[in-house]
């Protein structure tokens, strides 16, 4: 048998996984998991914003790992990986960043919206300094995306900008040491960018607009109903579809795409009461979300297996990691002590 090729991706450990999430990048990762060889890591070296409280990151790498199993993320053909307990990944991130120029995080795109964040954003983050960890998380994704030397990154959309940092640092190591990374390809979800409940741009915790994939039908139906569905309306009136973000999750989650349509088409010649709308999206997800429900519970009552799942693939992980890491070694003719 021919060797698979190698995905690494990962999520920070700062809660449970929502909608967003789901469409954004797990969908793909339970999709590729068969062809590829997959490891996912739960970056919890990339949490400097939750410092003070260890206890959320702590609680949050279980609601990852029960997250990933409710949506069907194999734990033994793949390796779900606790990035901190793989040291190797600091390693690599200092070896890196005598390489890359501190003019290549500065432009980073993604890194300048959350620097912005920090100066200008919300209540939590407003005025903070900015700790050192900030400027490095970047070069620590590039090596975790080497660490197993992945050719796939399947990830959100804001992940992108890390992803061409590391192609750039692939490139760079290739040539001037030896030629030992692949150069991954990053590939995004069929929603890159899912609407909140709200309506504004983004589904993420912190604005409190999701629909958690643990959420109970209960809970999913109350936070439809509360849904914002576009500008006021009389119940017969035409609304725009492209005004209310219950077409575009019906569009992202709804297997009977004809239907949809047609609902929306009526929607926009005749009117269709809100509540049918709700109702429908309220159908569509709690029958898309019952079997990750089914499955969270199973291991939640057999939380010893979690528990295997992540001991046993962060150790399957180390062992390639410390395979690269003596590739790295070598390249950069570290070995002192072996070619006296
Ligand atoms: N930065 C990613 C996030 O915020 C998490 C992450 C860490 C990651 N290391 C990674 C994603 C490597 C892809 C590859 O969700």
């Amino acid at each position: 048998m021919t060797e698979r090729k190698r995905i690494l991706t990962g999520i920070r450990p700062t809660g449970s996984l929502h909608l967003g999430h789901y469409a954004g990048a797990l969908e793909n990762w339970v999709r590729l998991q068969r062809d590829y060889e997959c490891s996912f890591l739960i970056a919890d070296y990339q949490v400097s914003d939750y410092a003070d409280d260890i206890a959320r990151v702590r609680a949050a790498v279980w609601e990852v790992a029960l997250d990933w199993l409710a949506v069907g993320l194999d734990p033994e053909g793949s390796s779900f990986v606790i990035e901190s307990l793989v040291p190797e990944h600091t390693e690599l991130t200092t070896l890196l960043s005598w390489f890359l120029p501190l003019g290549m995080l500065e432009r980073n795109p993604t890194l300048k919206a959350e620097m912005a964040d920090i100066e200008t954003g919300d209540e939590k983050k407003k005025g903070r300094s900015v700790p050192i960890a900030f400027y490095t998380y970047p070069v620590m994704q590039v090596a975790n995306i080497l660490m197993p030397r992945a050719h796939l990154v399947p990830v959100g959309e804001d992940q992108l900008p890390h992803i061409e940092l590391t192609r750039e640092t692939a490139r760079r190591f290739n040539r001037e040491f030896k030629p030992i990374f692949p150069e991954p390809e990053a590939l995004v979800g069929r929603v890159p960018r899912l609407v909140g409940t709200d309506g504004t741009a983004k589904m993420s915790k912190s604005r409190g607009n999701t629909i958690d994939l643990k959420d109970s039908a209960d809970a999913v139906a109350k936070k439809i109903r509360g849904m914002y569905a576009g500008p006021p309306r009389g119940l017969d009136e035409p609304g725009k579809t492209a005004e209310n973000p219950i077409f575009l999750y019906l569009e992202a989650f709804d297997p009977e795409q004809d239907e949809a349509r047609n609902m929306a088409e009526q929607y926009e010649r005749t009117g269709v009461p809100n509540k049918v709308l709700k109702d429908r999206l309220t159908t569509v997800l709690n029958t898309m979300l019952e079997p990750f429900r089914e499955r969270r519970a199973y291991y939640e009552a057999n939380m010893p297996l979690v528990r295997e799942a992540l001991a046993d693939g962060t150790a399957r992980y180390r062992a390639k990691a410390q395979e690269t890491m003596a590739l790295v070694r070598d390249a950069l003719d570290l070995n002192y002590l072996e070619k006296h």
